[in-house]
């Protein structure tokens, strides 16, 4: 079993989202729930893109210890000035650094030759070098670039000093086959390319972004990165729960471990939810409310007389609680305070108060009290503060 790492990107590119803002506040709530997940690393935003998010990127990195930290930047000097003063006192910093290598892209985008292109993706990894000894170097569009040129470049900024290369499919259009080919032609034809990390970022918008990163991890690939609940630009980025758990599920078939604590996807996804606004569907793999839910008659039958006969995922094991202490308006302060514990939280005798508060008059209005509804609550009784 290989151990492939997952860098997640909800704050970052998850964040790009239409329609989505998070403050800091919001965005260090997530932080530490990405943290308890244990994604390996995590970015966090794009310090020169606003001061918010300057802000929230120096709060996460001055918060989040067990978990490196990464942000963002265009391949400009000022950019990697402003990176750093946000992430120089995170445990463990990243720079993720970001260049057009697609012919339609250097044309029309950057308006620089394939030459200006390299030359300025080496000077800018040589002088964050200076500060940063973690570099993550991205050739944005690479999926439609030409594979020699993006060998030529990748072996110069190795040489520079990145230490992770990342080949995006920026615009979601490759397809299985084709990315895993990218993969190990790159693993094939870059000589110091075992040096470094080499991770895949996929988007969704032909709905192939899980398929994608798993042919990737097939062909060389030993990072991930993605978004929890598939949240991104457009279509997305590939849903990190969906590839953890297919890893996981079908481990007879991939050879590969993650770091991710199953048992808190649930919690991580409701958390995301709630606070960038964007929901769930109800059949979405692994998070969706119907994920477990079994309506017709012939596969409840089958399902009480051996749970294996339509059930590949048991609940728990991704943190959807079906049998757990149930609540309901008879419910008294003791039993609430046992259920926060069993969720894995802590609260101060006052926080306790305000959340048995806020569930009560919940049952005013709804019979039953679901984990989701609970998790709400304590989400918003530990973010008023
Ligand atoms: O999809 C993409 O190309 C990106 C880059 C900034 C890495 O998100
Ligand atoms: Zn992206």
């Amino acid at each position: 079993m290989s151990r492939i790492k997952i860098f997640d990107t909800t704050l970052r590119d998850g964040e790009q989202s239409p329609g989505v803002n998070l403050n800091a506040v919001e965005k260090l709530e997530i932080a530490r729930q990405l943290e308890r997940l244990g994604v390996d690393r995590m970015e966090v935003g794009f310090p020169a893109s606003s001061k918010g998010d300057f802000e929230a990127v120096k709060r996460i990195a001055e918060t989040i210890k067990e978990t490196s930290v990464a942000a963002l930047s265009r391949s400009v000097q000022s950019d990697i000035d402003t990176a750093w003063e946000a992430l120089k006192n995170a445990e463990d910093p990243c720079l993720h650094l970001f260049i057009a290598t697609s012919p339609i892209h250097m044309e029309y985008k950057l308006k620089k030759t394939p030459e200006e292109v390299i030359e300025t993706a080496v000077r800018t990894v040589s002088y964050a070098k200076e500060r940063f000894s973690e570099i993550e170097w991205s050739a944005e569009d690479a999926s439609r670039s030409d594979l020699n040129f993006l060998a030529e470049i990748i072996e110069k900024v190795i040489d520079a000093g990145a230490t992770v290369i990342n080949l995006p499919d920026t615009v979601g259009y490759t397809t299985p086959k084709e990315y895993g080919d990218m993969f190990r032609f790159i693993k094939e034809n870059v000589p110091n390319i075992d040096q470094v990390c080499l991770s895949c970022h996929c988007h969704d918008d032909l709905g192939m972004a899980v398929a994608n990163s798993i042919a990737a991890v097939e062909n060389g690939a030993t990072q991930i990165e993605g978004a929890i609940n598939g949240i991104g630009e457009r279509a997305g980025n590939a849903s990190l729960e969906e590839i953890v758990v297919a890893l996981k599920i079908r481990s007879d078939f991939y050879p590969y471990t993650t770091g991710l604590k199953l048992n808190e996807i649930k919690r991580t996804s409701n958390l995301v939810a709630k606070l960038t606004g964007m929901h769930v569907q109800a059949n979405k793999a692994i998070v969706g409310r119907n994920a477990f839910a079994h309506e017709s008659g012939i596969h409840q039958d089958g399902v009480l007389k051996n749970k294996e006969t339509y059930e590949i995922i048991t609940p728990e094991m991704v943190g959807v609680n079906v049998d757990n202490l149930y609540l309901g308006k008879h419910s008294g302060r003791h039993a609430f305070k046992e259920k926060v514990k069993e969720m894995g939280y802590k609260l101060s005798e006052e926080k306790l108060k305000e959340a048995f508060q806020a569930f009560k008059s919940l049952t005013d209005r709804k019979k039953e009290v679901t984990d989701d509804d609970l998790f709400t609550i304590l989400m918003d009784v530990q973010i008023d503060t």
